[in-house]
């Protein structure tokens, strides 16, 4: 494959690239003298860029994405088929992979039965936003308005997705953000906000219910949180947390919206990652790994109860949810999203990701009994993290610097590993592995090598 990549024609794409493509959350000044890296194919774990040089990918597309892993024929053929048959008409109307996936996907969610379609998680995220804005015009009399989201928790990056975010360095600069958003406290333990405490789940949990009544309930109309918390430092819930979550909602009638866009579809071994919690939500969003990134498609799933509330009164002209998105109604993204599921279920990805995501996890704990730069480690499924300190007894964090020579250590030796970055100023400091759902224990275990190594280089 090298001797294709090194031709011309790729020597055209990235200069091209370089003089025309504003990338995505990249400071484009190092670009002026260094190559951007451009990836021109992908199978399966593995990528290949623009030089010919081979990576194992442990980050999915980067950013949790490609499930199923790249080079699937099937959904690529599925969607081909699709769009040949019938690629798009506006989502007033429906379309045979939506209304099949909407079926599909119902059936893993007991308790939800409407799948609202749109593009990617954020607008998935802001139509929950909107539903519970306009329930509370039609209900409440404009009260229970407001939405309470988490401190390190991320919903996207609208400006309304932005002021339901819980990363102030991610915020920063975007302001004025629009009001009626409240903050919660973060429930990561090791950084506990109220020392070593028993019940620190409980604790965390009873600490959103001192931010309704000091708030009021009746101006609450939504509580919204990530399953585990992803970019905000792969935050898996305390012992307690969530049933205490979820009492509270209940008590004070405040609808819970769950935001799967990460954690749906897989990625923590279950199909959604509310679904190891006993949650019982009234909205759930998911996007990344509904199609593996073949196709874009978000979906915004709610209950019969809400989907009511926007049907009942035929003779009022805004009773209904007055909303659209014009590529919600793209066929191609359904078609992908059936044929991802449908290989989920036949290559048993679900039972696969938990069994991988043990092995990460040691792998990672044995890691951490070497390495006394990695505080604490954190996972469920295909989903873990490592937060890096400067100093384990006093947890101070590691600084960014230093976490991006790490990653830049493991691309340099051909494995792509995230971390969080320029989220929270001065705790972005968690490395982020999230390899596809088919990762074998081969696959499991170069990575961890690959860290192992990089962090022996980095810190000596
Ligand atoms: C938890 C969570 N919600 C929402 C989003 C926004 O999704 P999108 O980038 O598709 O708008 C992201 C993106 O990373 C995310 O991590």
């Amino acid at each position: 494959m090298s001797s294709v990549l090194k031709t011309d024609p790729m020597r055209e794409v990235i200069e091209s690239d370089r003089a025309h493509v504003w990338h995505h959350i990249a400071q484009h000044k190092s670009l002026e003298t260094v190559d951007p890296r451009v990836y021109v194919e992908g199978k399966g774990m593995r990528l290949w860029d623009a030089t010919g040089k081979e990576y194992l990918d442990a980050v999915s597309g980067g950013v949790w994405t490609v499930n199923v892993g790249y080079g699937r024929e099937s959904i690529a053929n599925a969607v081909r088929d699709q769009l040949i048959k019938m690629n798009y008409f506006s989502g007033a109307a429906g379309s045979v992979p939506g209304a099949l996936f909407a079926a599909r996907l119902v059936e893993k969610m007991p308790g939800l039965s409407r799948v609202y379609y749109s593009n990617s998680g954020s607008e998935a995220n802001e139509k929950v936003f909107k539903m519970v804005r306009q329930m509370a015009h039609r209900r409440h009399g404009g009260r229970k308005y407001k939405i309470l989201y988490r401190e390190r928790d991320y919903h996207g990056t609208t400006i309304a997705t932005l002021s339901a975010g819980g990363q102030p360095q991610r915020n920063a600069q975007y302001g004025p953000l629009t009001p009626g958003f409240v903050e919660v406290p973060h429930c990561l333990e090791y950084r506990s906000q109220w020392g070593a405490i028993e019940n620190y789940g409980e604790r965390a949990a009873d600490a959103i219910e001192e931010v309704i009544l000091r708030e009021g309930a009746d101006s609450i109309g939504a509580l919204c949180l990530e399953p585990v918390t992803a970019g905000g430092g792969v935050i898996t819930p305390p012992k307690g947390y969530w049933e205490r979550v979820q009492d509270i909602c209940r008590r004070h009638q405040i609808l819970l919206h769950i935001d799967e866009v990460v954690c749906g579809v897989g990625r923590t071994g279950k199909w959604f990652g509310y679904q190891h919690y006993g949650v019982k939500p009234d909205f759930v969003t998911m996007a990344k790994g509904v199609a593996s990134g073949y196709a874009a498609i978000s979906c915004t799933v709610t209950t019969e109860a809400v989907f009511e509330q926007f049907k009942d009164d035929p003779s009022d002209p805004l009773s209904y949810f007055r909303d659209i998105s014009t590529f919600g109604g793209c066929a191609g993204g359904p078609a992908a999203a059936l044929e991802n599921m449908r290989i989920i279920e036949d290559e048993g990805l679900l039972a696969n990701t938990e069994r991988m995501g043990q092995r990460l996890l040691a792998n990672l704990r044995e890691l951490q009994s070497r390495h006394a730069v990695i505080g604490e480690v954190r996972g469920i499924g295909l989903f873990c993290g490592a937060e890096l300190v400067a100093d384990r007894h006093s947890r101070e964090p590691l600084e960014e610097k230093k976490v991006q020579a790490v990653l830049a250590d493991c691309i340099a030796h051909g494995v792509i590993i995230g971390a969080t970055t320029r989220s929270m100023q001065g705790l972005n400091n968690t490395l982020c592995l999230s390899p596809a759902l088919i990762a074998t224990e081969q696959d499991i275990d170069h990575i961890t090598a690959a860290l192992d190594a990089a962090l022996g280089r980095v810190f000596g």
